[in-house]
């Protein structure tokens, strides 16, 4: 009998994966972290972080714990807290579901909500919030994304289960990196006992890590537009690169294919582990660390009328179209069809970018204003690629707009169904231009979805 649920956290079991594996030769098998008393990987982090502050005597009885935390470090730090007596605060990115709010709110934390669009040194942003919470008297901020006690732990307790479990026969590990605490930790340890070990990096589309451009998806808990304290990215061996749509389609396959129902993340683990499989020797095998389970995502991934509201599925439910994001867009925030003409100067857009506080336009045909047809549209201009011209040549800025504008934006028409719309974000376009008929009406970013959605949700 265990004298209390700390020293239950932990020594989680492995798993074939015979079924999602069938079709490639090594042996694919899970380690299943929701299967911590919390339900996921960060039960083992929450407590080692306690107890580190405590010993040093940073976190003294009668304190309070903040952490900005996508959710599961919330619980996990909340049954500490609950079982130590400590009060709690966390502060949460609005991406998180609110299964995971109230999970959070039902073992006594308060949480606070905060906007994502935002950048980290805003003061709304959840990382300014946190440290704003954090500076208040007998406060300590265990930092998931600088405290070592993170990556400590899993060479402590997880890596040295999997060797156990495995009888020192894994010879690949996959993972999801946010914090990158279990990737760092684990293949420190795995490295040592076995240095030709390969550590996979499961990393989502639009995150830094695995050199993508940083952009939104909707994975929630990995992926980065910051390199934390917490990762040696020398670690990562090999880096997966999955889409949301893969992630989660995959997370689906396991819940029914499996029987182990499990978070986006873990799809994303997934899809990476299986791809990597395919490239390996019949006789390998490979451990996949499934972080959480699916039971805190009920309203979206595996909610038909979500997946397709995203464009994962077949888009027949959908019941937003590109019409309904425009209305919903404030109109008082911009006009509605900002836009450039090829002779003015870079040094223009630049002034009209900021001013607007826009990262694209479209470049008009030079006597066209806001009454423009489709086949008015000449180019755009993207800030990404603005700032690369502007690197190479410091002489761009007087230089004409028609000189150096990109493809026009893609176009999307207003009774397009939102599915078509992040099929082609999804392409990489970074806006859209929507249009009536023969006119356009206006621009449509990633945000604009995004914002959208949330406001429904
Ligand atoms: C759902 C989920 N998956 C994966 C991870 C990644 O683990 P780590 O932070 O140790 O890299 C996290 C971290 O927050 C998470 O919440």
């Amino acid at each position: 009998m265990a004298p209390d649920l700390l020293a239950l956290m932990g020594d989680t079991p492995l798993v074939r994966l015979d079924r999602l594996s069938h079709d490639v030769g090594p042996t694919l098998v899970a380690k299943l972290e929701m299967l911590n008393p919390g339900g996921s990987v960060k039960d083992r982090i929450g407590i080692s972080m306690v107890e580190a502050a405590e010993a040093a005597g940073i976190l003294k009885p009668g304190g309070t714990i903040v952490e900005p935390t996508s959710g599961n470090t919330g619980v996990g730090l909340a049954i500490v807290a609950a079982r130590k007596g400590y009060r709690c605060v966390f502060v949460v990115p609005d991406k998180v579901s609110g299964e995971k709010v109230s999970l959070m709110r039902a073992y006594g934390a308060e949480v606070v909500v905060c906007p994502t669009a935002v950048e980290p040194e805003d003061p709304r942003s959840y990382y300014s919030v946190s440290d704003r919470l954090a500076a208040e008297p007998n406060a300590f901020k265990p930092n998931q994304y600088f405290n070592q006690a993170n990556p400590q732990t899993h060479a402590f307790s997880t890596g040295p289960e999997l060797w156990r479990q495995t009888g020192g026969r894994i010879d690949a590990f996959v993972a999801g990196v946010g914090t990158g605490g279990t990737v760092t930790g684990v293949g420190r340890y795995l490295k040592e006992r076995k240095p030709d070990v390969t550590i996979v990096g499961a990393d989502p589309e639009g995150s830094l890590y695995s050199g993508d451009t940083v952009r939104p998806y909707l994975v929630e808990g990995i992926g980065e537009d910051f390199w934390p304290e917490t990762f040696d990215p020398d670690v990562v061996d090999v880096w997966e690169r999955v889409s949301d749509a893969e992630s989660f389609q995959m997370a689906r396959r396991c819940a029914r294919e499996e029987g182990i129902l499990i978070g986006g993340s873990g799809g994303t683990a997934l899809v990476a582990a299986h791809r990597f499989a395919a490239t390996q020797p019949d006789d390998a095998l490979i451990v996949v660390l499934l972080p959480d389970s699916g039971r805190g995502y009920l309203s979206k991934l595996y909610d038909e009328t979500w997946m397709a509201e995203h464009g994962f599925n077949q888009p027949t439910a959908g019941k937003g179209n590109v019409g309904d994001v425009l209305e919903a867009k404030s109109s008082d925030r911009l006009p509605s069809l900002i836009h450039l003409h090829p002779g003015e100067t870079v040094a223009a857009a630049i002034a009209l970018l900021k001013e607007y506080g826009v990262s694209q336009m479209p470049v008009f045909a030079e006597a066209v204003h806001d009454d423009a047809r489709t086949d008015d549209v000449l180019g755009s201009i993207r800030e990404n690629a603005l700032l690369d011209a502007a690197l190479s040549d410091p002489g761009v800025m007087q230089r004409a707009i028609g000189e150096v504008m990109q493809p026009p934006l893609p176009t999307v028409s207003l009774d397009d169904p939102l599915g078509r719309v992040a099929a082609e974000l999804a392409g990489g376009a970074t806006a859209l231009l929507a249009r009536d008929g023969d006119r356009f009406v206006g621009v449509i970013t990633r945000a604009d979805v995004l914002e959208f959605l949330s406001a429904r949700a």
